[in-house]
């Protein structure tokens, strides 16, 4: 896969702290109870609209999905990183990891009923979001559920460590809720419904749920 420099040292940078990011996330979503009930109601959503796979794009070491997995959801995961989906891997093995980008997401059209971003479009630049999200757009079944988790704000920063000082050299870029669903919209979904996680905190986190119009 070629990369553009940007893309290239977020996949290195990952690719660095893969085994410290896993120590830290997982067990992560234990103490996570408004992200538990956000993917419990992902998980209704999916399960409303059929049978099928959902996919987790940016899934990191897979703890997410295997999440989902329990929660009775048929995912499969991506990760720009090797080194996050060789942990994934390892550590879920009766589920699927796949290396690969969304900003050229290899999946078939209408291919998923579900598809999943956490914290993972915050490594995208504004300017490639049309690109990416016509690839959610493409590859969900008409009617299927989107769920996108983020950081909020409105600045962009470069990470230069992190996960335990590690060196890293990515682009985190925080978004207000009210930006994304825009693009949501611009790129052909229904926005329909977000939550706002610790809005007391620094940098809070948000959830958008959408559907590709059925
Ligand atoms: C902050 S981690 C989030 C991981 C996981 N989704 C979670 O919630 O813990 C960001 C992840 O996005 C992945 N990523 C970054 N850019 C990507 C891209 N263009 N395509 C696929 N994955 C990407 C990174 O490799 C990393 O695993």
């Amino acid at each position: 896969m070629e990369a553009e420099g940007w893309l290239a040292d977020t996949r290195t940078s990952y690719d660095t702290v893969a085994d410290s990011y896993s120590d830290f996330t997982r067990e992560a979503l234990a103490g996570e109870t408004y992200l538990r009930a956000g993917l419990a109601l992902f998980a209704d959503l999916v399960n409303a609209v059929g049978a099928g796979p959902v996919v987790d794009v940016g899934c990191g070491p897979g703890h997410v999905a295997a999440h989902l997995h329990k929660l009775g959801v048929d995912v499969f995961g991506i990760d720009l990183s090797p080194a996050m989906i060789e942990i994934a891997r390892r550590e879920h093995p009766d589920l699927r990891f796949e290396v690969g980008s969304m900003t050229d997401l290899r999946l078939a059209d209408a291919s998923v009923i579900g598809l999943l971003a956490f914290w993972s479009l915050i490594h995208i630049p504004d300017d490639e979001i049309p690109t990416v999200l016509g690839h959610f757009r493409r590859v969900l079944r008409p009617g299927g559920p989107l769920l996108l988790g983020f950081h909020v704000g409105d600045e962009s920063r470069l990470k230069t460590e992190g996960y335990g000082g590690h060196p890293m050299k990515v682009y985190v870029h925080r978004r207000e809720p009210g930006r994304v669903a825009a693009w949501l919209r611009d790129a052909g979904f229904t926005v329909e419904a977000q939550m706002l996680l610790n809005p007391d905190d620094r940098v809070p986190g948000a959830i958008l749920f959408a559907r590709r119009p059925g």
